[in-house]
């Protein structure tokens, strides 16, 4: 695929259809990211892929947390600090507002689609050792988008969300992934479900303008 369609093509995609997602070609995505760079060549990552018959599971263990409303520990959150400040969480906020008016106050769609983890037929989640410096998440989110860029140059959808890392236990439980290693974000992969409202253009988020992110230095 032409690199301005792949890079176009990434958008959040909130709903899959039950169309499986082939082993071997995530295999394959996750070995051709391991070209990223990272800084000294540390290589921090970790990729977990869990579908099948334990992602099930996972699923259905992971809507009882919600019903229960167990309460959210994501690791890194636990790891790094999380003050925000103004600027991205104005944009966050206007977010917020862009669910509440564009969906019609239909946020339970989200919810539905978040506390469903998205239907997704396979979950890639991405880890780095507990013990990391700040340039290994910077490393790590390098890793993730090599992963989401080379999944939509093969047809796939993609879904990065911290919803999926909400429960690291029970995460842990079906993956083994050891303890000294942060759950810090996860990706969901499959082929969108193109007639879930939830998917729709309508509802694709806009960019602050550019001049807010961007200074060009003589
Ligand atoms: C680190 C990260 C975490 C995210 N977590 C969630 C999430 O938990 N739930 C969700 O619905 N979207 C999540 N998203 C998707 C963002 O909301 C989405 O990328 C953003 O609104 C821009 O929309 P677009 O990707 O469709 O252009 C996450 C994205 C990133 C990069």
């Amino acid at each position: 695929m032409d690199f301005e369609e792949v890079f176009n093509k990434e958008r959040a995609t909130r709903k899959f259809s039950t169309r499986k997602v082939d082993d071997e070609l995530i295999k394959e995505i996750i070995k051709k990211a391991q070209q990223s760079p990272s800084l000294l060549n540390s290589q921090p990552w970790r990729a977990y892929a869990i579908t099948g018959g334990a992602l099930l599971k996972l699923k259905r263990e992971n809507k009882a947390y919600i019903a229960r409303k167990v309460p959210v520990s994501e690791d890194f959150s636990t790891m790094l600090s999380i003050d925000w400040s103004t600027f991205p969480s104005q944009n966050m906020s206007n977010m917020g507002a862009f669910v509440t008016y564009f969906l019609h106050n239909k946020t339970e769609l989200f919810e539905n689609a978040n506390n469903n983890m998205f239907y997704a037929p396979a979950i890639i989640f991405l880890t780095i050792p507990k013990k990391s410096p700040a340039w290994s998440v910077f490393d790590l989110g390098i890793f993730a988008q090599s992963i989401m860029l080379l999944a939509i140059n093969r047809g796939l959808d993609t879904m990065p969300a911290h919803s999926l890392v909400a429960y690291p236990d029970l995460i842990r439980k079906y993956t083994n992934i050891p303890d000294d290693e942060a759950i810090g974000m996860a990706i969901a992969i499959g082929y969108a479900d193109k007639a879930a409202e939830v998917n729709s253009p309508t509802y694709i988020p806009g960019r602050v303008p550019f001049d807010k992110i961007f200074k060009l230095i003589k």
